[in-house]
């Protein structure tokens, strides 16, 4: 019995995990892993401290490190203020299964010339040695790298719709009209302070002449729009501009108004119709109000995520089209550029208005599914029956 438990405690030397930390982000907020790389065996854990920004820790592979690699760990990002104490700072380990080298990067701001991981914020475990191909040196390299091309990227997708006369020509999604210029924006990392509890990096799209990032109280400003009203067939007020964080409450009056987000160059129908795989939009659904109804008007509500501009219209098309008529809504469009709200509300109106040319919309548009109403005229009053229609049938 002792022979067996001496030789337990003899072995025990070798099972023992060691710990190894690591600092995420740099002590000024600088964009480094801390120290760049570290060797570790097999059982040792890893543990990353997130310090001040909003950093994350994802693995990636040699050949492709601004990349999340296929199955491999992903931390939650952890936003951390400024001026936190580093004993509450959040913690994310990794357990080193083998030793092949673990390439990490942090992934805020993916795929924007803000990238972090492009700025060559990267980290390894267990690579191979400096005079190797797969160095570390030539990892981080490899990360500027891709930082380089994505920040190229972003120049000349501002530079070229903006030029003048040599600009391309712009048209419309369907009924060939023609579209001003984009206004060229940029991707802003800003620190922003609201209280002294929460100070945060934040990455956002911004134009000239956009509003501030900074949100105007923790949960944000409420601006109120009233959709429709007896006689009233457009939103009041029809343009705002607001703040992150802000809330939109639409408030719907007389009539049957909806409203949908769109984009500037299809103002009538919802954010990337016909296009699954990409974002789609909100859709506030219809609210019926009835003439005489004076209070407790029905609302629906948005948040606002950043200075981007909004777009969005009502989808009445009876008896006519309310977007053709004029009835659209923006947040955020600039004033002063090509595509502000009353560019916007004119390609509404040239493209739905009793004036657009017959052109219907292309056909892409109508290979989602969708639901047809239909009104059947009944003894004790109006029966509504929604068919579904598989894109199929269309
Ligand atoms: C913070 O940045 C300043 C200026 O770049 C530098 O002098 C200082 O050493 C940095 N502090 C730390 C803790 O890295
Ligand atoms: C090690 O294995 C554990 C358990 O399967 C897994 O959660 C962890 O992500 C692995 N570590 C690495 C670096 O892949
Ligand atoms: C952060 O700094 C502000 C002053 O800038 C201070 O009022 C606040 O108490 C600090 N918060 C923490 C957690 O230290
Ligand atoms: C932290 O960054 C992530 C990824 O960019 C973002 O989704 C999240 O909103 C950020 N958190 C804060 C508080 O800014
Ligand atoms: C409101 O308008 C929608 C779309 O035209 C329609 O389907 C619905 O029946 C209308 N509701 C009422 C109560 O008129
Ligand atoms: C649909 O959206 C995806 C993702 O945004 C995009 O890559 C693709 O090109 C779009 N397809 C069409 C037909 O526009
Ligand atoms: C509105 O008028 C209808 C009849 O047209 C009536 O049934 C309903 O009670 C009225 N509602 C209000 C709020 O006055
Ligand atoms: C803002 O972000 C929230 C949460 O991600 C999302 O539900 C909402 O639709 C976004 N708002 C807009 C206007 O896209
Ligand atoms: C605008 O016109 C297009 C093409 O005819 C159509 O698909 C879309 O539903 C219309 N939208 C509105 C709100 O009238
Ligand atoms: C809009 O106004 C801003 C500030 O007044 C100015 O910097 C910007 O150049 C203007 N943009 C255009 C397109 O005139
Ligand atoms: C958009 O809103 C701004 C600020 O409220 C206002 O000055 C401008 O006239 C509006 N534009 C249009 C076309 O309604």
């Amino acid at each position: 019995m002792f022979a067996s438990l001496s030789l337990g405690l003899a072995l025990l030397p070798f099972v023992v995990s060691t710990t190894i930390d690591v600092q995420v982000g740099g002590p000024n907020g600088t964009l480094v892993f801390s120290p760049t790389a570290v060797s570790a065996n097999v059982g040792d854990q890893v543990v990353f401290h997130f310090n001040p920004k909003n950093h994350s820790v994802f693995q990636s592979s040699f050949a492709d490190p601004c990349g999340l690699k296929d199955g491999g760990f992903a931390s939650p990002f952890f936003p951390v203020a400024a001026n936190s104490s580093v004993d509450t700072r959040p913690t994310y380990s990794v357990t080193v299964n083998d030793t092949s080298p673990i390439w990490v990067f942090c992934d805020q701001a993916a795929n924007t010339p803000a990238s972090h991981c492009g700025q060559g914020m990267v980290f390894a475990i267990n690579c191979p040695s400096d005079d190797s191909p797969n160095s570390l040196g030539n990892f981080q390299k490899a990360a500027l790298a891709v930082g380089a091309s994505l920040s190229a990227a972003a120049a000349s997708a501002s530079a070229t719709p903006t030029g003048d006369s040599g600009s391309p020509t712009l048209t419309a999604a369907y009924g060939g009209v023609t579209l001003p210029p984009v206004p060229s924006a940029t991707v802003v990392t800003a620190e922003i302070t609201l209280d002294s509890s929460s100070i945060w990096t934040t990455v956002y799209t911004s134009f000239v002449n956009s509003p501030a990032a900074t949100p105007a109280a923790a949960n944000g400003a409420v601006h109120t729009v009233v959709v429709g009203g007896t006689n009233k067939i457009f939103f009041d007020p029809a343009n705002i501009t607001a703040n992150p964080r802000d809330q939109i409450v639409f408030q719907f009056q007389q009539k049957n108004h909806s409203v949908v987000q769109s984009s500037f160059a299809d103002p009538c129908r919802p954010l990337n119709a016909g296009n699954a795989s990409a974002p789609q939009g909100f859709n506030s659904g219809f609210f019926p109000v009835d003439a005489n109804q004076t209070d407790n008007f029905p609302t629906y509500t948005i948040t606002v995520n950043d200075t981007v501009p909004l777009w969005m219209y009502c989808a009445q098309r009876t008896p006519v089209s309310h977007c053709g008529e004029g009835m659209v809504f923006s947040v955020n469009a600039v004033d002063n550029s090509t595509r502000n709200f009353a560019a916007f509300q004119s390609v509404a109106e040239a493209l739905n208005g009793t004036g657009a040319a017959s052109a219907s919309a292309p056909a892409s548009s109508q290979t989602t599914g969708g639901a047809l109403s239909l009104r059947v005229g009944g003894g004790a009053g109006v029966v509504m029956a929604i068919i579904a229609v598989a894109a199929s049938l269309l």
